[in-house]
């Protein structure tokens, strides 16, 4: 693992770089294919329908490239959607704070150890509103990010999480104030309405049973036979009023509702040339 330094550094083949299409492991996999009976379902489904999206498209034609393109994912984590770039057109630097995930190069976001104009893309998930300066990571994703390059970051809308400073919950405007210095900015909010209390409440139940497991032991793995089939039907439920209302006659009323509390935001940005 590399460890960040003051001095602005290119990525060197072989050395932080893995090759994208890399299927995740573990908690990445799991984010990156949401299942019912997971907890976390509701939330974690459109973030990952939204970012095969978008990245799988993120070349055009692949047809047109010559040379690969250098992809950052900054506060990676276990680099849940690496899988979705087109498979052998693009490198793949791994960046996070915690040496924990196993980047290519410990550093923050606000501060990243590379020359300016070194990217070609950037993923930024579920980091910025965990930044102590986000203002100063989207400057510094927009300062490594090279001309006509292209960024995407996701948020957290509608979502508990413990030690956050308020003024980092961003909302639609917020958001769009932000990436200001962007071209071609789009802020897509992610997650109906009417799946929030149902997300919220397989959130609880998790946090119930995580609790139990701690006072209790063993013992309280048991819970977890009870947990997982109110996960499937939180779901099912939750997923299912999301496509009524999408579709339904209500939509005109909850599509407002759905910008006004989203559990996620999908930001794309260009830098213009
Ligand atoms: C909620 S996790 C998201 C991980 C991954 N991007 C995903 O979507 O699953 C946030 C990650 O950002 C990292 N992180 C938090 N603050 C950071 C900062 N200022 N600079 C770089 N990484 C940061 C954390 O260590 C953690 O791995």
């Amino acid at each position: 693992m590399k460890k960040a330094t003051d001095q602005p550094q290119q990525p060197a083949p072989g050395e932080f770089l893995v090759p994208s299409g890399a299927v995740a492991r573990g908690e990445g996999r799991r984010r990156a294919r949401p299942r019912l009976w997971h907890h976390d379902y509701l939330h974690l489904r459109p973030l990952a329908a939204d970012l095969r999206h978008v990245l799988g498209d993120a070349r055009g034609d692949p047809r047109d490239v010559a040379e690969p393109w250098l992809i950052l994912d900054l506060g990676c984590g276990a680099s849940p959607y690496r899988e979705f770039f087109p498979a052998v057109l693009d490198a793949y630097v791994r960046v996070d704070l915690d040496g924990g995930a196993s980047p290519g190069v410990v550093a923050r976001g606000e501060s990243l150890p590379f020359a300016a104009a070194t990217f070609d893309g950037i993923l930024a998930t579920q980091v910025l509103l965990l930044a102590e300066e986000p203002a100063a990571m989207v400057a510094e994703i927009r300062r490594v990010i090279r001309p006509g390059g292209r960024v995407w970051v996701t948020c957290h809308g509608a979502w508990p999480r413990s030690g956050v400073a308020p003024e980092n919950r961003f909302g639609e405007p917020d958001l769009e104030r932000l990436f200001a210095a962007f071209d071609r900015v789009s802020v897509t909010p992610e997650g109906g309405y009417l799946g929030l209390p149902f997300a919220l409440f397989n959130l609880a139940l998790r946090e119930g049973v995580r609790a139990a497991q701690r006072r209790f032991g063993r013992a309280a793995l048991l819970l977890r036979l009870v947990a997982v089939p109110c996960f499937v039907a939180a779901n099912l439920t939750g997923r299912v009023l999301e496509r009524l209302a999408a579709a339904g006659p209500m939509r005109p009323l909850l599509s407002h509702l759905d910008r006004s509390l989203p559990m996620n935001y999908l930001v794309v940005a260009e830098r213009g040339v």
